[in-house]
């Protein structure tokens, strides 16, 4: 099977990203949201990401309309009916998820491959849902899209070694280097770093440091990007208690037990940069 035409559901930072990488790889690219508005801001922020590009010289001004021409905005599931794969990166809620996955079963081709953006909730429970199982797949990318090199591939139960084989080839074409794990909570990234970034709020909560320098000792203490404060803040404290909970819940281990400041940091609505405040403000 080879994969011409991607769709992706939802064009949030995850969608977006994603919409743009397989545009800029030349593939064409059907990407839906909820409103004409959504969609409008979606798509505004590639077009955004793209001028950059042009300014800096990575591409040209035909470039850039090339990619955006290979993109076609929808707020209708019913243009997924071309599609040969098609990616859900829709609010990281299960209900939610399982219901787009009903949807495109009845709506994409019988050859498509459906996968989810998902970074927690099990893809044999959303394969289970869809009359194609076997063609059911998880596909981690990482914010932002455009520069983070790594795919998490997860497999689910009932995922069938074509689609593992046809979904890896997508992957690769795409610039990425794809790592495959089993269905499993947290699949390999989130289930060692969420224990990383709870211990870090668990050492804001007994004071036992700054936030700065519990960033900076792992900044120049291990040479990581960002802290792990800092990196909350961007992957949002409402997104990794989400993640952390579902881990609690299938783990009991207090491994993945929520720290009291995360929960009512997330409930004062102090999510990281997306809300203005987290550990810091921005
Ligand atoms: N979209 C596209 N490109 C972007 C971007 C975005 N949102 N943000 C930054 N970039 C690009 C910039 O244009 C720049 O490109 P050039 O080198 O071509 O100029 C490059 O990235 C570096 O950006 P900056 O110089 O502005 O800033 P920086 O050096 O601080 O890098 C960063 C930004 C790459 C995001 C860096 O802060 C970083 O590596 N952060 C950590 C990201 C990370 O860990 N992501 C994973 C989160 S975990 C996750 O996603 C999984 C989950 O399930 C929770």
């Amino acid at each position: 099977m080879i994969i011409k035409t991607i769709g992706v559901v939802g064009c949030g930072l995850m969608g977006g990203g994603i919409t743009q990488v397989a545009a800029q790889n030349g593939y064409c690219t059907i990407v839906r949201e909820a409103s004409d508005e959504l969609l409008e801001k979606g798509i505004g922020r590639i077009d955004s990401i793209l001028a950059g590009n042009v300014a800096k010289g990575k591409i040209t001004e035909d470039g850039k309309a090339e990619v955006l021409g290979r993109i076609t905005g929808t707020t209708e599931f019913a243009a997924f009916g071309t599609c040969d794969l098609v990616i859900e990166a829709v609010t990281e809620n299960a209900d939610v998820k399982k219901e787009v996955f009903r949807t495109l079963d009845g709506i994409a081709p019988p050859h498509a491959i459906l996968a989810s953006n998902t970074s927690s909730i099990s893809i044999t429970e959303l394969g289970a849902v869809t009359g194609r199982p076997s063609q059911v797949l998880g596909l981690h990318f990482f914010n932002p899209v455009p520069v983070m090199k790594l795919i998490e591939m997860v497999i689910g139960l009932e995922t069938s070694a074509e689609t593992v084989a046809v979904t890896r080839a997508f992957g690769e074409s795409l610039g990425k280097q794809v790592i495959e794990v089993k269905d499993t909570p947290g699949f390999i990234v989130n289930y060692l770093l969420i224990p990383y970034l709870l211990d870090a709020v668990r050492l804001v909560e007994t004071g036992v440091a700054t936030r700065e320098d519990i960033d900076t000792g792992m900044v120049l203490g291990c040479s990581h990007p960002l802290g792990p404060l800092k990196l909350l803040d961007f992957i949002g404290l409402d997104t990794t208690l989400y993640i952390a909970d579902v881990l609690y819940d299938a783990f009991r281990t207090d491994r993945y037990a929520a720290p009291p400041l995360l929960r009512k940091m997330v409930a004062a609505g102090k999510n990281g940069r997306k809300s203005g405040e987290g550990f810091y403000i921005y």
